[in-house]
């Protein structure tokens, strides 16, 4: 693919790798391409991160028409910089655009992008432990039109941040409260998909549960309320009696890569996976009886975090005394390991930028 490029004047100050946070600051260029019929996929460009122009009546501000996406670019101790299993990331986004009715980005396309985009900006990619650079790409339809239908013209996006931690407490365990009355995905619908209007949909669920003093909502299935689905920014899995259990994924829940990851490794380890339709009811009733070992959410954003409590209606478990359990710790230590490069990659997950 033959990529322009857009020099900027000024190069921005980097930001103290310390206090990153998540998500605040963007780095000096971003990729853009755009899509029409007549074209398809054309005018690849790198150029200056910064505002974009387009009509008041552009189809996304009215009708939602997005998809987006989340990897990270991780430097390892020799320097060198590594991205983790981007071609999932590329192929959930074409998932994500076909149930949108939004053209598809080639996967070849998606990677390559990503790759002259982190190469262009490899000093950004922050250098001290639990950092990383965070990939944000975003595909949406830029028509001026106000009728609802496929949209004639898209622009995909990549824009950069480099990052620290999702939460503030870190590796330290948060607290969720699970959500009895407002839902976030039914089957047939886009729970799927990693579409803004499912973050849209789940706000007002994380206002009430901050309202509570807890982080994060954990969803339940749309149709019963009845079973565990995912949390707002991750999926969650459950250590129960020594095995594990996870929501399948069958429409309503965010095939993540971290989830994969994660699965791939347990099985790996000897545990026994449980892809299964979990009950809200059941999981506070193992936490009172003490089966409910641990706890943990996995997202690329919050990488593998321990959950310390759960609120479900008038009950409220906490688990593991509100510490990280050991195979939270060992999940940790050995996806980040393999992220950042400190571990052998037997599975042949990372992929070497630059
Ligand atoms: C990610 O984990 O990359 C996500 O996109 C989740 C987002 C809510 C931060």
């Amino acid at each position: 693919m033959d990529i322009r490029f857009v020099e900027r004047k000024d190069l921005k100050e980097k930001p103290d790798w310390n206090k990153l946070g998540f998500g605040k600051y963007f780095t000096d260029y971003m990729f853009a391409m755009d899509w029409d019929r007549e074209n398809e996929w054309h005018d690849a460009r790198i150029i200056p991160y910064g505002p974009i122009e387009f009509e008041p009546a552009c189809v996304v501000l009215h009708y939602a028409q997005e998809t987006f996406e989340g990897l990270k670019a991780y430097r390892r101790e020799d320097g060198k910089i590594q991205l983790f299993r981007p071609e999932m990331n590329a192929k959930r986004m074409q998932n994500s655009n076909e149930r949108l009715c939004m053209p598809k980005v080639p996967v070849d396309i998606f990677v390559d992008a990503i790759k002259a985009l982190v190469e262009k900006e490899k000093d950004w990619v922050p250098t001290l432990p639990n950092t990383s650079l965070y990939i944000r790409p975003v595909v949406f339809a830029t028509e001026e039109a106000l009728g609802v239908h496929m949209a004639t013209n898209y622009t995909f996006l990549i824009i950069l941040s480099p990052v620290g931690m999702y939460y503030a407490e870190g590796l330290n365990p948060v607290k969720i409260m699970i959500e009895d009355e407002l839902v976030r995905a039914v089957q047939g619908g886009t729970g799927f998909t990693k579409c803004g209007g499912n973050y849209a949909g789940s706000i007002a669920g994380q206002v009430k549960a901050e309202k509570e003093g807890y982080d994060q909502v954990l969803w339940l299935d749309g149709a019963t309320k009845t079973f565990v689905e995912e949390v707002g920014s991750m999926n969650i899995m459950f250590k129960i009696d020594g095995e594990i259990y996870t929501a399948p994924i069958e429409g309503t829940v965010l095939p993540g890569v971290t989830r994969d990851s994660m699965l791939h490794i347990l099985r790996d380890w000897g545990y026994k996976v449980n892809e299964t339709h979990l009950k809200a009811t059941d999981l506070m009733r193992f936490g009172h009886e003490g089966r409910l070992e641990e706890v943990f959410g996995t997202g690329t954003a919050a990488v593998i975090s321990p959950v310390g409590r759960l609120k479900f209606k008038d009950d409220v478990i906490t688990i593991n005394d509100m510490k990280t359990g050991e195979l939270t710790q060992k999940l940790y230590d050995t996806l980040t390991g393999i992220q950042w490069g400190r571990l052998p990659d037997k599975y042949g997950w990372t992929v070497e930028v630059c």
